[in-house]
């Protein structure tokens, strides 16, 4: 059932930090537009998919949205709570009114009439029409939770958990738990596991660098003065002195560089909070990749030909992205996977008014200048 349709001049889908980032500067410029977001909150991945002992991991001033930056107060590496109390502050600032439990299931350029015609499922079976001459994809990187295909996972008679689920340790006291993915979640929760008492492993299958974070800010600090080969070497050097081979533990090292690797294919760098310590000791035990599960005593078999019992798997595998599902003739601004089909700085900008923010792979720094730059851009184009 179809009710009354909505009009506007920028229709931004996603009351994430991007969605959020694009809305202040929107406003700033006076731009009518209307954000929809399927969730109840604003950041509804920091809100309600994160668990509690989370900081961000990139110094403060790498983490502020657009035309606003944290309290001086805070200290640099924000927590979770007060990242939340800035995103309320930011949002009651620039009166930002996200249209919550709006879950846009379609979105068409007309032709005809150059607008976007955009549909978003609403409470009960009804479907809210909107209409704007700009449509900006605010959707997120991490925006589905991703649950990898296990042979017998469904007949595993344990607790199975995705990141996004995982809130504290404290349930986990002398239960036997393996963590699958070695990101920054995954690292960063098989420590909380381990810190209350949950006899952990976790599986770390591909080589992955591991730096601290004070590195990472230095690093990030040096890109703006030297090519970034000199700045993976140096970061690697530091990894090096710092956590020395690791091999024997179970992790490897790429043979590339962390900034290369994360440019290149997105893939963060672990930035270790004390997992290491852990793993060393031998608190946290690490696994090669999984084969299969055997549904009976909750076995896992591992490519090494071991089999190990959990009471619970809890998947640290990541995200998908579904714009592919809802977006129809996007296709010049974004992949099937959801990620943009140019390279940055050129990612931000498609066909017929449509643009997309937070989708560069570079975190929130270049999240607040996409941000403006698209503010700007629909400014020049209505002027
Ligand atoms: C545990 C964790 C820690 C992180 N820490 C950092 C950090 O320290 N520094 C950093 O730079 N990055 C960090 N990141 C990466 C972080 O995800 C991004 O920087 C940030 O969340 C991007 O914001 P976003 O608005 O692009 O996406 P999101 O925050 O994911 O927001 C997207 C929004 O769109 C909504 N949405 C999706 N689909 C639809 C739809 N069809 N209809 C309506 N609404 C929809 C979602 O509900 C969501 O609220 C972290 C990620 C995780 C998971
Ligand atoms: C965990 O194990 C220890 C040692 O056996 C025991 O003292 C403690 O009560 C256990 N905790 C829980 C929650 O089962």
């Amino acid at each position: 059932m179809t009710t009354s349709v909505e009009e506007t001049m920028v229709i931004i889908v996603g009351a994430g930090l991007s969605g959020l980032s694009t809305a202040a500067s929107l406003h700033k410029l006076t731009i009518p537009y209307i954000i929809l977001e399927r969730e109840d909150c604003i950041a509804s991945l920091f809100n309600k998919k994160a668990y509690d002992r989370l900081h961000l991991h990139l110094a403060k001033q790498y983490c502020q949205l657009a035309h606003m930056p944290f309290p001086s107060n805070y200290p640099t590496y924000v927590s979770r709570n007060d990242f939340l109390k800035y995103l309320e502050d930011y949002a009651s600032h620039f009166n930002i009114k996200p249209k919550f439990g709006n879950f846009v299931n379609f979105a068409k350029y007309d032709e005809d009439r150059k607008i976007w015609k955009v549909e978003a499922k609403v409470v009960g079976d009804q479907v809210q029409c909107y209409e704007a001459r700009f449509l900006v994809v605010a959707t997120g990187e991490n925006c589905d939770a991703f649950i990898p295909e296990v042979d017998g996972l469904s007949e595993f008679n344990g607790e199975v958990i995705h990141s996004t689920e995982y809130k504290s340790g404290k349930a986990y006291e002398n239960k036997t738990v393996l963590v699958v993915g070695a990101g920054n979640s995954g690292m960063e929760i098989a420590l909380d596991l381990a810190n209350y008492g949950a006899k952990t492993s976790i599986i770390v299958r591909s080589p992955v660098h591991i730096l601290s974070r004070w590195s990472i800010n230095f690093g990030l600090m040096l890109l703006k003065f030297l090519p970034l080969h000199l700045v993976d070497s140096l970061l690697v050097l530091l990894s090096k002195l710092m956590y020395g081979d690791l091999t024997k533990y179970g992790i490897r090292r790429p043979k590339e560089g962390p900034v290369l690797i994360k440019i290149r294919d997105g893939k963060y760098p672990v930035i270790n909070v004390g997992t290491v310590k852990k793993i060393k000791s031998h608190e946290i035990q690490v696994l090669p990749a999984m084969k299969s599960i055997k549904g009976k005593g909750n076995e896992v078999v591992f490519e090494n030909g071991k089999c190990h019992q959990f009471d619970t798997i809890l998947f640290a595998t990541g995200f998908k992205r579904s714009t592919h599902l809802w977006l129809q003739g996007g296709d010049d601004l974004l992949k099937e996977d959801g990620y943009p089909k140019q390279m940055y700085p050129n990612q931000w900008k498609g066909e017929n008014g449509l643009f997309c923010v937070g989708l560069a792979r570079r975190g929130l720094n270049t999240v607040a200048m996409e941000a403006q730059n698209i503010a700007h851009h629909i400014s020049n184009l209505i002027n």
